[in-house]
């Protein structure tokens, strides 16, 4: 008696009573409501649950606080105006120094005017060229060695110095004419330069162009990196280029870079320079790219890190006239200027909240339920009224 009570008062919480099954009308309208509504309904589903299966990034930020770490400089760049030969790169970082220790492994690749690459790539060494060449050099002399007397001394033309007495090739005078600091114009009348083909070789690869790729791996701290015609080297510990032997007129300092990146990839990463093309106008212009590097750190959902940077860039861009540069006019060349920002951002992937999932799920099925079950309403409705009109006009 008691239990019969207790289930009478429970029904009375039965917020959906039902109606008879015998009371019912079914219509045709309440079907295409039905399937319509059914069709919104999944759709939505479909949506929620694509949504759901992504994964969430969150970005933090703090002050950078970690130390000595390196910095990766990953490029290609693609310079269809200017050949290899004429092509030099250093780095440099806050001090001023050139960077000779950097860890790097950037190469060169001749292409011609239609970009095809024409030469295996060469790994260009900053700072330890001169060595090198000189090396390769000697090798390329060994068959003259028979002609040339290895303790011979033949004549800096002027510029010998204590520590240069004797220049016994083109590269030596050079050399001596840089460290007097004189501009090194006209290599046809020097001897040594003529017996090398300096000419021939610079003439040979006038109309190339020069591809540019690999990393340099650097210290964390401001610094650049520049593409410029010439030989660099340091005066009064300013940097210069001698640009005289290569010029004759003007440097075409188009450019094209293909990736430029500080570090490692993410998902989403994107790098602003990517795929720019930078047409020089009028030549022998001086392209300054002003970066501004923010150390990242990338989380992925089984929680492994990828350190790595984002950057912005400003550019800016000018004409220089072409002399002995010592730079206090600019410089013709691409010069990439990095800054390290002291904030970092954190990205860190996350699953979507299983419980969002939930709601919405339940958001859309209500929801589309109902709004079907006024416009189902609203049509049997207002189709009965029009319905009773017809009859009563009929009985008229
Ligand atoms: C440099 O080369 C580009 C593309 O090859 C060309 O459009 C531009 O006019 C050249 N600039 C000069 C000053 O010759």
């Amino acid at each position: 008696m008691a239990i019969q009570d207790v289930w009478n008062r429970l029904r009375q919480f039965d917020a959906y009573p039902k109606t008879l099954e015998d009371f019912r009308v079914k219509t045709f309208g309440g079907a295409a409501v039905t399937i319509v509504s059914s069709i919104i309904m999944i759709t939505l589903f479909i949506s929620e649950l694509n949504f759901y299966l992504t994964k969430e990034v969150i970005p933090e930020l703090y002050v950078d606080a970690t130390r000595g770490e390196k910095l990766k400089i990953n490029m290609e760049i693609v310079f269809p105006k200017m050949a290899c030969a004429y092509l030099s790169i250093d780095a440099m970082d806050i001090s001023g120094e050139q960077q000779l220790d950097v860890d790097h492994n950037i190469f060169k690749r001749r292409i011609d005017k239609t970009g095809t690459p024409i030469s295996e790539a060469e790994k260009e060494e900053l700072g330890k060229k001169e060595e090198e060449e000189s090396e390769k050099k000697e090798e390329d002399q060994k068959e003259e060695k028979k002609v040339l007397d290895p303790n011979r001394c033949e004549s800096c033309y002027g510029a010998e110095t204590a520590d240069l007495k004797c220049c016994n090739d083109c590269e030596s005078v050079q050399e001596a004419y840089r460290r007097k600091g004189w501009a090194f114009s006209d290599p046809s009348n020097i001897e040594q330069c003529k017996r090398e083909g300096f000419a021939e070789k610079m003439q040979s690869q006038k109309e190339e162009g020069c591809e540019v790729f690999g990393y340099l791996e650097v210290n964390k701290v401001a610094g650049n990196f520049h593409f410029a015609p010439g030989k660099s080297f340091q005066q009064h510990h300013v940097h210069v280029h001698d640009l005289q032997p290569y010029s004759g007129g003007k440097f075409n300092m188009t450019h094209h870079v293909k990736t430029l990146s500080f570090g490692m990839e993410y998902p989403g990463m994107e790098n602003p320079l990517d795929n720019t093309k930078i047409i020089d106008v009028k030549g022998s212009s001086m392209f300054q790219y002003f970066v501004k590097i923010v150390p990242t750190t990338y989380t992925k959902l089984d929680q492994s890190i990828t350190r790595t940077n984002q950057y912005s860039v400003t550019k800016h861009e000018k004409q220089v006239t072409t002399s002995f540069s010592t730079g206090e006019h600019g410089l013709p060349g691409v010069f990439v200027l990095y800054e390290l920002s002291p904030l970092m951002v954190k990205y860190k992937e996350v699953n979507r909240s299983f419980m969002h999932f939930l709601t919405g799920v339940c958001a859309i099925i209500g929801g589309v339920f109902t709004v079907a079950g006024l416009i189902d309403s609203m049509i049997y409705h207002s189709a009965k009224a029009i319905q009773k009109k017809i009859e009563l006009g009929k009985a008229l």
